[in-house]
Parts: structure tokens; sequence; C-alpha cells
């Protein structure tokens, strides 16, 4: 039972990775948890973290729904839309999987709850996108658009919601580590293999800073990670196409 005192946050993909931490941080700083994953072991964190659990396909509207009825009447302090798959170019169910979860099913989730907080004149959001959102993503090239377009929605989302009382934050990490390249069957790539990752725990320490500091975007967590996006932003698409596809090619 939630006590009313404390309040409450929402980590979507929360089971593993940096929606993981990102639970363990808000756990850790006092906020009651309802913790959502498609998997079973959404469960076994509910159980570490004294959380509550909601299993739920979220690239479904029948799972955004379900998660919606959970959380429904209760003042969602922050809400923290992080699920998110990758897949390769050439496995087009998966991609399309990838678009109905990192963008379909992030918009119908920010629209319904934003609205509540929105509502209530207060909240925090954190949207996780990627620093891939600089560059095209040959071999991956429904991920880097999709994160590309959660950046550009958070962002709106922010400015739509600022008179509201509610602040949007985006999140893009670089190369964490986490299973996302395995799931995906990515996990022979150059990027998988021959790149220095973040931590999932740093990933997620600076996501929480930033996300209650209110600050529009932050990137995290290494100096490699913020210099790669930086240095991105500025290079010609053609040129950050070729680099890219070269790490991202399967092996
Ligand atoms: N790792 C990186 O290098 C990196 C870099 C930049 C951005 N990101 C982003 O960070 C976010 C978290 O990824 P991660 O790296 O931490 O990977 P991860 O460990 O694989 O975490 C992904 C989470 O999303 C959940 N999820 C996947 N499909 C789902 C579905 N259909 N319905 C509900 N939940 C689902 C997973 O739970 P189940 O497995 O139980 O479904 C898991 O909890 C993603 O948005 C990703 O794009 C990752």
């Amino acid at each position: 039972m939630t006590e009313p005192h404390r309040p409450l946050s929402v980590v979507t993909g929360a089971s593993s990775g940096i929606g993981l931490e990102l639970a363990r941080a808000f756990a850790k700083h006092g906020f009651d948890l309802v913790v959502a994953a498609d998997g079973n072991d959404i469960h076994r964190v509910a159980a570490e973290l004294n959380a509550e659990a909601v299993q739920a396909d979220l690239s479904t509207p029948d799972g955004v729904h379900e998660l919606h009825a959970q959380i429904r009447h209760r003042h969602v302090t922050v809400l923290a839309l992080n699920a998110g798959v990758t897949a390769r170019s050439d496995d087009l169910n998966r991609e399309l999987e990838l678009v109905d979860l990192n963008c379909r099913s992030l918009v119908h989730l920010a629209r319904l709850l934003t609205a509540e907080m929105a509502a209530a004149g207060r909240g925090r959001v954190l949207i996780t996108a990627s620093i891939v959102e600089a560059f095209p993503g040959p071999h991956q090239a429904a991920y880097n658009a999709s994160k590309a377009f959660a950046r550009s929605f958070g962002i709106s989302l922010r400015h739509e919601l600022r008179e509201h009382g509610v602040s949007v934050t985006v999140l893009e990490p670089g190369p964490t580590d986490t299973p996302i390249f395995a799931k995906a069957d990515q996990d022979t790539t150059l990027l998988a293999t021959g790149m220095p990752k973040d931590s999932p725990t740093d990933v997620a320490q600076q996501a929480f800073e930033a996300l209650m500091a209110g600050r529009e975007t932050v990137v995290a967590a290494s100096i490699t990670s913020k210099a790669t996006q930086l240095v991105s932003r500025i290079l010609p698409g053609a040129v950050t196409a070729r680099v890219t596809g070269l790490l991202t090619k399967p092996r």
C-alpha cells in the first residue's frame, strides 16, 4: 500500500540495464515505485525494491492500458519512460516491434500519464533517447531513427507541459553495459565487442540528478559519450553514417 507522504515514481523497462538502475536510484531517494517490463524478471526487481510490478508488453496498446490502469488516479511524481529495444536492419519483424515500443508506446504512455500530471500541476518525466539520435545508423536504421524521434518528442513535450508545472528531461546515454545488444543478436558487432561501455549505474545517477534539476537534456555518462554526441551533431550525416556502419555491421 502506497503511503501518501512518499512520492511515487514509475519506471518502464525496469527489469535490467539502465531502467533497473533508475529504479534503484528512485528507491534510494525515498520514492515508492511501480516498475514495468514485459518479462518475468520484473517480479524479482519488484521484490528487491519493495515495488509494485506491472508485467505488460508495452509495445501493444493493451499493455499500455494495463500500466495506465494500475496507476491512474494516483499522483505520479516521476515518470521514467525508458523501455526500449534495438533491432538489426535485416529483421523486419523486430524493427516493427521496435517502432511500436520505442515510438508508438512512448507517445501513448506520455499522453495518457502526463495528462494527469498536468491536471495536478506538477510532475517530472524522463524520456530515454540515446546519443544515436545525433547520427544515422546503418544496420540498425530504425533504432537510431527511433531515438531521434524520442529526443524531438521529449523536447516538444517539455515545451507543451511547461506552463502546466510538468518538467520533461531527455536522457541520452552513450554505449552502456546492458543486455540490449545481445537481446537483438547484435552482440558480435564492433560496437558491442570493441567499444568501451559506460556503467548503467553512472548513467542512472546522472539522469536522476538532471531530472530532479529540471534540465532539458542530459548526455550520460562518460566524457567519451558526451564528446561523441557533440561531434556527431557537427559532422555531416554522410560521415557519421559511414563510421557508424563500420561499428554496427553484423559480423
Ligand atoms: N545500452 C545502451 O547502450 C543504450 C544506449 C542508449 C540508450 N539506451 C536506451 O536505454 C533504454 C534501456 O535499455 P538498456 O540498454 O537498459 O537495455 P535492457 O537492459 O535490455 O533494458 C530494456 C528494458 O525494456 C524492457 N522491454 C523491452 N521490450 C519491452 C516491451 N515490449 N514491453 C515492456 N518492456 C519492454 C525490458 O524488459 P523485458 O526484457 O522484460 O521485456 C528491459 O526492462 C532503452 O530505451 C535503450 O534504447 C541504451
